[in-house]
């Protein structure tokens, strides 16, 4: 995302291209997008075609993820809701250059749009081979469920990070019984656990993470001095002890860690090679625990309580 918005300054294309590149060089099989990725900056598509340009290479030996939102306003007078997602649909196959999307993510749900038409409408690209698996973003596991009993769902795409832990109460133990990946956006906290935190006034998400306010910054350092003995007795960097967190704690996470550096990709995806033991793990979780979070935005958003309407008001 951070190649076309979001987090301040894009780099040049062909630094970008070579860092997704780098990164699938690095052993990196999974790659997210999004239609609207760029539409503040550039224009809706342009990462799914900056992503498309990187990957043409080597697209079928990754697992390439997209989203779409479809609003009620897309239907009626005879479009059906199966005409308005086609139209996402051709557009970013024709943006990302590929002839299937592996997961095709609803990137929030319209209140006004049931979700359930949603779930049977891409049950139908399912069937047709277009799309391989479908997901949700940001929603509540009461939601999955429903969803889930009309078209079974393949992953959930919802915020969770050692400052955001609500998935752990609903979504997880569904996802974990359901056999449904969980792929965590913003694993690092937008970048605050990493210990980098500078941001920029244009088109930069870290200017409304409430965690991130001059004030919970300042209160939210403890989570930072855990990482910091973490890391330290691991030789890894605080990002990695995050990411690792995770992928000791559950068997079906996948987090997506974002950065426009090249560097900091390819230090992220090493946190794959940082084993916590199960003791580590413990007192990890047990100091984190004991931590109280100050800023708080959940997993439950609609297309009209949306986190990213913030851009909209400034
Ligand atoms: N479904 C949704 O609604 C939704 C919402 C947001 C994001 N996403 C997806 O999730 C992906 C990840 O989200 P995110 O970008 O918010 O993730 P993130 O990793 O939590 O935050 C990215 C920020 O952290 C910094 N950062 C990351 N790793 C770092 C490291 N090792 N050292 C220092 N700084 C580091 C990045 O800096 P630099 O870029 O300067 O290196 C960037 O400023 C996005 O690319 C997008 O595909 C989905």
């Amino acid at each position: 995302m951070g190649f076309s918005h979001g987090y301040g300054k894009v780099p040049e294309e062909a630094y970008s291209i070579k860092a997704i590149q780098k990164a699938h060089d690095f052993g990196c099989t999974f790659f997210d997008t999004a239609e609207g990725y760029g539409d503040v900056v550039f224009h809706r598509g342009h990462n799914e075609q900056l992503l498309g340009k990187a990957i043409e290479g080597f697209r079928k030996d990754i697992v390439l993820a997209t989203k779409f939102r479809v609003n009620a306003s897309e239907i009626g007078d005879g479009v059906t809701i199966q005409d308005a997602i086609r139209k996402h649909l051709d557009s970013s196959l024709k943006n990302l250059k590929t002839s299937y999307i592996d997961l095709y993510y609803l990137h929030r749900i319209d209140n006004e749009v049931p979700f359930e038409d949603v779930a049977e409408a891409l049950g139908a690209f399912i069937k047709e081979g277009v799309i391989r698996g479908w997901g949700l973003s940001q929603v509540s596991g009461e939601t999955l469920a429903k969803a889930h009993a009309v078209t079974p769902l393949t992953a959930v795409q919802n915020l969770y990070n050692m400052l955001e832990r609500d998935c752990e109460k609903d979504i997880f133990p569904f996802c974990l019984e359901n056999n449904i990946g969980v792929v965590p956006f913003s694993p690092t906290a937008s970048g605050f656990l990493s210990g980098n935190t500078p941001f920029e006034k244009v088109d930069d998400v870290r200017n409304w993470v409430l965690q991130l306010a001059k004030e919970n910054f300042v209160a939210n350092q403890p989570v930072l001095d855990i990482l910091a003995e973490f890391s330290e007795k691991k030789n890894a960097t605080n990002a990695q002890i995050s990411l690792a967190w995770m992928l000791h704690k559950y068997p079906n996470v996948v987090p997506i860690p974002g950065s426009k550096t090249q560097d900091r990709i390819l230090e992220n995806l090493g946190s794959s090679d940082v084993v916590l033991t199960k003791e580590e793990f413990a007192e990890l979780e047990a100091a984190l625990d004991k931590c109280v979070v100050f800023g708080h935005r959940g997993h439950v958003e609609s297309d009209q309580n949306n986190f990213g309407n913030n851009w909209k008001k400034k």
